[in-house]
């Protein structure tokens, strides 16, 4: 399938309602969208097939969902004071900023003077006063990732749930990191959402598990759609590693506007559980970890035969939730020439992430015996609780459909005088436009083959 341009998936987005710029009614914010009616829909079908194939189907996961504001201690023992940070330069004749990193050929990406400054280190966080008075100490983070949270909790999730090693902690959230040029629509913004799974395992199988988790997340990304073809597998050079990482998997995907990461998979070995835990001394931690003085949970687990604690390794498969819809919209996305010339725009979503799953329409939007037939089965589909229906009362078939093509809708339903005489609807699939008469009472089976696997 072709790789769209970030024009088309953007003009689709505003123009059906999946992703607005934010308050663009005042100019907007850099780096910052709001999903619209659509939107909303895909993300969270996006968000549930994640939270049940890493989480309800397995025994060895649990969940969590932890706050957004984030002491400044734990993102000081973490390392995200000290390192997290990206190299900086200002061009002095435009006076814009810019990554060091994204710069080719020694020039301004703005103006292409060369006359820049020298790269300096920029932290990405964003702090924010708490309480009523606000000096130099009384601040905290957004949070910079959702990994830290699950961190901190590590003790608290192992006590309430008796869960012993390998097993791990899913968290989705917002993440939020000051970008110097956040770019290229929703892959790279300020504000965005993360999957991440932090997932403890005994040092020496943290290898082993490395790949069991590249497999899996390769896996669930082709069940959503994604061409195994257009992902790539790329391990992160040595000098490249985040300070906690032992290697780093990156899923590199083909976006529009080309390959970049739509996935980490990281050995974060033992070094977040170590920097966070106290009696550091007594627990043989390999990674370099600044010197706790401030934390007062001992995050290890016992080992039953040497009575020993021990501070597990992390494998942790990390996920852009953005990022992901934009992969998903560029997959899906379709324009077709039809028999009769005309074009259509088709977005062949997987039936589990399409906003709107079935839309209901009526023949003659003025019959009410018609349209009252049409809420009916509407209402009746919705209760499944498979996702969202809609009634289409445009009282325009051919439009209704175009819409719902472009918006990936399934399938549509038409009620007209024929199911008042026999109770049949005709059924339209959005992928092959095959129409078939079949039973009102057929309705709930069909829907339900459609979406659970
Ligand atoms: N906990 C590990 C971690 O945060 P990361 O590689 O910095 O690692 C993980 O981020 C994922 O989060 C990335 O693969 C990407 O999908 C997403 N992500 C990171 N920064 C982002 C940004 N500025 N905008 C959108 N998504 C971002």
């Amino acid at each position: 399938m072709p790789t769209q341009s970030m024009e088309q998936l953007v003009s689709l987005c505003k123009r059906r309602g999946f992703i607005f710029q934010t308050n663009e009614i005042y100019g907007g914010l850099q780096g910052v969208y709001d999903y619209g009616p659509l939107g909303v829909e895909l993300k969270e079908n996006l968000k549930k097939a994640w939270w049940t194939a890493m989480v309800y189907s397995r025994d060895d996961v649990e969940g969590l969902d932890a706050s957004i504001l984030t002491n400044k201690k734990v993102l000081k023992y973490s390392g995200h004071e000290d390192t997290f940070t990206d190299p900086l330069v200002d061009c002095k004749d435009c006076k814009n900023r810019m990554r060091a990193d994204h710069i080719k050929d020694s020039k301004c990406l703005h103006c292409g003077s060369t006359n820049l400054t020298k790269p300096r280190p920029f932290n990405l966080m964003f702090r924010t006063n708490i309480g009523p008075i606000s000096d130099d100490d009384s601040y905290a983070y957004l949070r910079p990732e959702t990994a830290q949270q699950i961190f901190t909790n590590f003790k608290n999730v192992v006590d309430s749930t008796s869960k012993s090693i390998p097993f791990g902690i899913a968290q989705i959230g917002k993440a939020f990191r000051n970008e110097i040029t956040p770019r290229n629509f929703i892959f790279r913004v300020r504000e965005f959402e993360q999957m991440e799974l932090e997932f403890f395992v005994k040092k020496g199988e943290d290898e082993d598990w490395h790949k069991y988790w590249i497999k899996e997340r390769i896996n669930w990304w082709v069940q959503q759609g994604v061409e195994k073809d257009k992902i790539k597998v790329l391990n992160v050079p040595q000098e490249e590693l985040s300070h906690y990482s032992k290697a780093t998997i990156d899923l590199m995907y083909e976006f529009p506007h080309g390959v970049e990461e739509l996935e980490g998979i990281a050995n974060r070995t033992d070094f977040d559980l170590g920097s966070h835990s106290k009696n550091q001394e007594d627990l043989d931690i390999t990674a370099d970890v600044l010197k706790n003085k401030d934390s007062n949970a001992r995050l290890a687990v016992q080992n039953i035969n040497s009575k020993k604690w021990e501070v597990p390794y992390v494998i942790e498969p990390s996920a852009g939730v953005d990022r992901g819809v934009l992969a998903i919209l560029n997959e899906s996305y379709k324009e077709e020439t039809l028999e009769n010339g005309k074009n259509r725009v088709v977005l062949a979503l997987k039936p589990h992430l399409s906003p709107i799953k079935a839309a209901v329409i009526p023949i003659k939007k003025n019959d009410s015996t018609i349209v009252d037939f049409s809420k009916k089965i509407k209402d009746n589909l919705q209760k499944l609780g498979l996702g969202r229906v809609v009634l289409e009362n445009t009282g325009n078939i051919g439009k209704s459909y175009r819409k719902h093509d472009e918006i990936g809708t399934p399938i549509c339903i038409t009620i007209d005088f024929e199911t008042l005489e026999d109770s049949t609807v005709t059924v339209r699939d959005r992928d092959t436009m095959e129409q078939k008469r079949v039973k009102v009472e057929t309705l709930d089976n069909l829907m339900r083959n459609l979406l659970v696997k």
